[in-house]
């Protein structure tokens, strides 16, 4: 993919493949670079505390906007995509790279009837599950944390047809390309008809993960295969961090809509370009 880009000890590339070739070696070295490149990253997030402020690298206080932000996200693509959803529809999310189930904690939780978590890092795991224990949350209706996941997203493949939304939020950063590909390909028949993905993630960089770019992102979610129905830009996030955007993903394709339609329909987004 021809983005240049620096990395974290300021080398610059020329293209996304002279960057790979760096971090995960030659076709044949590369399967030990790449088990030492993940291995890295899941070591990383061991020896972090498992708190808000620990996933958050410090910076519990964005908790409050970024949930809010997600919130409205949610509630717009929910409303649009399962109107109905109020009328015994039972739905259920997966919180990807979900550390210590902040997401599922504080708003999947409240949205859906089953929440599943998948994060590799296993005390991540296990804080999760006692926090959303029943005993220690009050979930809405019998909502609950159904399954918890102790796998990375690259190993992972879903049910088949039991999710309504894939929530991936700040960890597709520590896959590589081919694996964010793969992923996104196996994870599709994960979806429920009418499902779709939710992409949250820092337009940036940090250890032993990267951060790609609007455009990068596109180039992607092409590559899997997937069509941006919204995307939104996180507000009110503290200057010196990163950029954050939403993405909302499906795997069919928008339908076009016509120019005499209403604005709130001609709205809606087309096929990436
Ligand atoms: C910045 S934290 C974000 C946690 C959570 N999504 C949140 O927003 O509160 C990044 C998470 O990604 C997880 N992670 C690291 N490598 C991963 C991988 N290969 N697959 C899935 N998750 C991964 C880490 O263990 C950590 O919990």
């Amino acid at each position: 993919m021809e983005v240049s880009g620096l990395d974290s000890d300021g080398k610059e590339f020329k293209n996304a493949e002279e960057m790979w070739r760096e971090q995960i070696g030659e076709d044949g070295e590369q399967q030990e670079k790449k088990t030492q490149w993940y291995r890295e990253g899941i070591s990383y997030w061991e020896g972090v505390e498992a708190s808000v402020d620990g996933v958050l690298g410090g910076f519990g206080n964005v908790n409050e906007v970024d949930i809010k932000g997600s919130e409205a996200f949610l509630q717009m693509l929910l409303s649009d995509r399962f109107p109905n959803a109020r009328n015994n529809q039972h739905l259920v999310a997966l919180d990807c790279g979900s550390g210590i189930g902040r997401i599922t904690k504080n708003l999947l939780i409240r949205y859906f009837n089953e929440v599943d978590l998948l994060e590799p890092v296993s005390h991540f795991l296990d804080a999760a599950r006692e926090s959303l224990a029943p005993e220690n949350h009050m979930a809405p209706d019998m909502h609950k944390a159904t399954n918890f996941f102790c796998v990375p997203l690259q190993d992972f493949t879903p049910e088949t047809g039991r999710y309504d939304v894939i929530w991936v939020q700040w960890c597709i950063g520590h896959l590589t390309d081919d694996d964010f590909v793969s992923f996104f390909k196996r994870a599709k028949v994960g979806l429920k008809p009418g499902g779709f993905f939710v992409l949250k993630e820092n337009i940036a960089r940090s250890d032993r993960s990267i951060t790609r770019s609007d455009f990068y992102f596109k180039e992607l979610f092409s590559r899997c295969g997937l069509h941006i129905y919204k995307s939104k830009d996180q507000k009110g996030l503290p200057e010196e961090l990163f950029a954050v955007k939403m993405y909302a993903l499906t795997a069919e394709m928008p339908r076009r809509v016509s120019k005499s339609r209403s604005k709130v329909q001609a709205n809606r987004p087309g096929i990436i370009r």
